[in-house]
C-alpha cells in the first residue's frame, strides 16, 4: 500500500520540485542496442523532473541514420530535440547541432573522459555530450581455450592458428556447426572499424593521419587485409561478408564461434539469458598484428546532442545532461555492461561487479585506433565507404589488394578535400 502510495506521489512531487514548470515532451533518438535502456532513463527522467522523453528507435544499421538525420536536419524539423551521434558523426552535423557549453553545468562536463569530451568540442561549440565508451575488443571462449590448453593469443597471427586448431577439433567432436573466428565484413562502416584494427596494429597506420596525409597505400596494409582475406571460408563462414554486429553476436552467443570481435556490450548480452555461452565467455582487447605494435581496438564513444531546430532547446539539454550522467551512466553499466565516459565509475564496486575486466578495457582505450572523422568532417562518411567498400571487395575476392589501396589512395586524395 505504502508503495503503491508512493508510486502515485512521485510525479506529483516531481512536478511541485519543478515549481509551476509547465511538463515538457521532448524527442530523442536512440540506438537499437540500447533501446530498453533509454527507455528507462526516460523513466528515471520523469520522475525525477515530470517532463516526458519519447523514445524513437534508430534503424537497426546505425549508418542509416545518417540520411535519416540529413533530412531531418535539412528540413529544419522540430520533430526531434534530441540525437543519438556516433563520434565520427560529429563533425558531419556539428553545424546542425546546439552549443550545450553554457547550457551542461561545467561540473557534470568535467565528469568526462577529457579526450571524450574533447572530441566534441568543434568550432568552439560542445557539440553533443558522451553517453558510452566504445571500444572493438575480442571475446573468446576461455571453455574451449581450456580444453584444448591454448594460451590466450597475442598476434592476429596466434589467433588465426589457434581458431583454426579449436574449429576443427570441435567439428570432428561433433559441433559440425562451429568456426573459428566471428567478426563484421559486411560492406558498412563496421568494416571501417574492424580493417582499420588490423591495419592500424599491423603499424599500417588509420587511413588518414590527422595531418591530412593519406597513408592507406602501405606494405603493412596489404599485408594486414590479406590476412584477413584468407580467414573468410577457412576460420569465418563466407556469410561474415555479410555480417554486421548483431549477425556475428548471433553466431558467438549460440556457441558457433572460438573468437568474436565486437563492442563492449557483447559482455552484457553473452552473459544474458537466451546465450548459450554464459560463464564460457572471456573478453581482452583485440591482438596486435606485429609485437611492439599497440592493441588498436576501433574507438567509437557514444554521444547525445541537441538539434539547432529544437523548439524545447532547454529541456532537451536537460534531458541530455540527465542521460549522459552518472546515475544513467552507471545503470547502463550495471544493467547491459556498457563502459561509462565518468572516470570515477572505474572504480565503483556495482560496475566493477557486472564488469570486472574494467581496466583493461580502459587500456584498450588509449591504445585504439582513432578513425579520421576528425581531418575529414563533412566528408568522413564518403572517405569511410571507399575504404570499406574497396576493403569488401578484396575480401569477396572481386579485387587485388596491394592495387585496390592504391588506387584507394589516390580516390581519398581527392575525396578528403571535400570537406
Ligand atoms: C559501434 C561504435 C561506432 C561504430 C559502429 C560501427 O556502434 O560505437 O562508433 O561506428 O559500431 O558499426
Amino acid at each position: 500500500m505504502l508503495n503503491r502510495t508512493l508510486a502515485f506521489s512521485l510525479p506529483i512531487l516531481a512536478l511541485l520540485a519543478a515549481g509551476t514548470a509547465r511538463a515538457e515532451t521532448v524527442s530523442v533518438f536512440c540506438a537499437p542496442t540500447e533501446y530498453d535502456l533509454c527507455i528507462k532513463a526516460a523513466s528515471a527522467w520523469k520522475d525525477k523532473t515530470g517532463n516526458e522523453a519519447k523514445i524513437n528507435k534508430m534503424p537497426q544499421l546505425l549508418d542509416d541514420a545518417i540520411p535519416l538525420y540529413q533530412q531531418l536536419l535539412a528540413a529544419k524539423s522540430t520533430d526531434v530535440d534530441v540525437l543519438f551521434l556516433d563520434v565520427i558523426w560529429l563533425g558531419m552535423f556539428k553545424a546542425n547541432l546546439l552549443d550545450l557549453s553554457t547550457l551542461i553545468p561545467k561540473a557534470d562536463q568535467d565528469a568526462h573522459f577529457p579526450s571524450t569530451l574533447a572530441a566534441a568540442k568543434l568550432d568552439d561549440k560542445l557539440v553533443a555530450m558522451p553517453a558510452y565508451m566504445d571500444v572493438g575488443l575480442m571475446f573468446y571462449r576461455k571453455d574451449l581455450l581450456e580444453k584444448y590448453g591454448k594460451p590466450v593469443p597475442k598476434t592476429w597471427a596466434e589467433l588465426t592458428v589457434t581458431a583454426k586448431e579449436i574449429q576443427d577439433k570441435e567439428r570432428a567432436d561433433g559441433k559440425p556447426d562451429i568456426w573459428g573466428y566471428a567478426w563484421q565484413a559486411k560492406s558498412y562502416e563496421g568494416l571501417t572499424c574492424d580493417a582499420i584494427e588490423l591495419v592500424s596494429s599491423n603499424g599500417g597506420g588509420n587511413i588518414i593521419a590527422d595531418d591530412g596525409k593519406v597513408t592507406i597505400d602501405n606494405p603493412a596494409a596489404v599485408e594486414a587485409i590479406t590476412m584477413a582475406k584468407g580467414w573468410i571460408g577457412t576460420i569465418s563462414p563466407e556469410g561474415v561478408l555479410n555480417y554486421d554486429e548483431e549477425a556475428s553476436r548471433a553466431v558467438f552467443e549460440s556457441g558457433n564461434a572460438v573468437f568474436h570481435r565486437n563492442w563492449p556490450y557483447v559482455w552484457g548480452t553473452s552473459h544474458a539469458t537466451g546465450s548459450a555461452v554464459i560463464d564460457k565467455v572471456g573478453m581482452m582487447p583485440l591482438p596486435v598484428g606485429k609485437a611492439g605494435e599497440k592493441s588498436s581496438g576501433c574507438l567509437g564513444p557514444m554521444y547525445y546532442g541537441v538539434s539547432k531546430f529544437s523548439s524545447k532547446p532547454e529541456v532537451a539539454a536537460s534531458f541530455v545532461d540527465f542521460v549522459t550522467g552518472s546515475d544513467m551512466q552507471k545503470m547502463r553499466a550495471v544493467d547491459a555492461a556498457f563502459n561509462p565516459s565518468i572516470p570515477a565509475l572505474y572504480t565503483d564496486a556495482d560496475v566493477l561487479k557486472k564488469i570486472p575486466f574494467l581496466k583493461d578495457n580502459q587500456q584498450a582505450f588509449s591504445d585504439s585506433a582513432v578513425r579520421p572523422s576528425g581531418y575529414t568532417g563533412t566528408s568522413y562518411n564518403r572517405v569511410s565507404q571507399a575504404f570499406y567498400r574497396t576493403v569488401h571487395d578484396m575480401l569477396s575476392g572481386d579485387a587485388e589488394v596491394a592495387p585496390g589501396l592504391k588506387d584507394l589512395a589516390a580516390k581519398l586524395e581527392k575525396l578528403k578535400e571535400s570537406r
